[in-house]
């Protein structure tokens, strides 16, 4: 089969289109007929070494397709099964590997396409929204990349729990994205201090909770944006990681506190898993969560998929088709 390899961290250009052997599934795993792979900003950090992997080794948790081969005492999916994962292995390729324990089985009006484009971002936006601060109405969040692939879903999910959303974006199109999916103020970063902006918009009240993934260029005013006892929720780091803190920081900003939540530890369970990717797929189905699917290249062209992801290009979810 072809998968991408990289045999070195570095950029975009370690990606390296390459014949490899079929995965063979393990118990607890299924093989699966790739027909749509979903990019996540963790590939992205995975390539350049900032999260623990050995190379060589294929990118990607998300994907979408049939399964082709079970593994030994695996029951609950069968061949030519219809399915779904965020939490599979070496997904960059034609056939991967997923956990049964943490794989979909797909109704038949989800395309491959639309669950390989939900299942992390939006898995990631019903915990954030639901779990690890649970919105409801009287809430004001702020949603930092409110126009990314899981931005757009976390201002959906948080307006239709209630909240008041505010969310950061770095051009005027994306400001556009934001607004559609329901967010009550934009601030564009890139050209306003969104701390003074976030102040503005709540009369000095500030917010319930911030939303940050972008981390390292907004970490330490998204501080300043909080009430007393307000959260932080940093969720990732896409313009470079936060420097270590002292936690008396929390005390003197007004008794924060501070999460950096991760998607693994939010679905646990298989009933967990489940309980949030049957609310996202009702929600798609019943036209209440809108998914933007961006931009879909080959797998030979890997390299320029994500260069696209870290160039701030993206207008929703970029998708790999095998
Ligand atoms: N913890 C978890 O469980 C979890 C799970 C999934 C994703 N994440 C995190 O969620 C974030 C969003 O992921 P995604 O896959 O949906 O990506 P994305 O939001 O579609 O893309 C990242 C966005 O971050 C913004 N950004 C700000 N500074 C940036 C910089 N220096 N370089 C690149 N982008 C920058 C850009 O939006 P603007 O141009 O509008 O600034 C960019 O479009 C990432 O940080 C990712 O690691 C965390």
């Amino acid at each position: 089969m072809k998968a991408i390899v990289i045999h070195e961290f570095g950029d975009a250009s370690r990606l390296s289109s390459e014949e490899r052997p079929l995965p063979e599934p393990q118990a607890g795993q299924v093989r699966v007929k790739v027909a749509a792979i979903g990019l996540n900003f963790a590939d992205i950090y995975q390539r350049r070494g900032w999260y623990p992997s050995q190379p060589p080794f294929t990118p990607g948790t998300e994907f979408a397709g049939t399964v082709d081969k079970l593994g030994p005492g695996v029951t609950s999916l069968k061949v030519g099964d219809r399915v779904g994962t965020a939490s599979g292995g070496a997904a960059y390729a034609e056939y991967a590997l997923a956990p049964v324990d943490q794989t979909a089985k797909l109704l038949d009006h989800v395309s491959f396409e639309q669950a390989a484009a939900l299942l992390e971002q939006g898995l990631t936006a019903h915990y954030l929204a639901v779990s690890t601060f649970p919105l409801q109405a009287g809430h004001t969040a702020l949603v930092h990349a409110a126009a990314g692939g899981v931005g757009q879903l976390l201002v959906q999910i948080a307006k239709r729990r209630g909240a008041r959303v505010l969310a950061t974006v770095s051009t005027e199109a994306k400001a556009q994205v934001a607004r559609e999916c329901g967010a009550d103020e934009v601030i564009l970063y890139s050209q306003q201090d969104f701390e003074a902006e976030v102040k503005r918009l709540t009369g000095g009240q500030r917010v319930d909770v911030v939303y940050d993934s972008v981390g390292k260029d907004t970490f330490e005013k998204s501080l300043n944006c909080l009430r007393p006892r307000g959260m932080m929720v940093l969720y990732g780091q896409a313009s470079g990681r936060v420097e270590p803190q002292d936690p008396q920081i929390l005390n003197r900003k007004g008794a924060l506190y501070l999460t950096r939540p991760t998607l693994g530890y939010y679905v646990m369970t298989r009933d967990e898993f489940l309980g949030r990717a049957n609310d996202l797929f009702q929600w798609v189905a019943d036209g209440s969560l809108k998914l933007r699917i961006d931009k879909t290249f080959p797998l030979a062209q890997a390299a320029a998929a994500q260069t696209y992801m870290e160039e701030r290009r993206t207008l929703g979810k970029v998708l790999i088709v095998p």
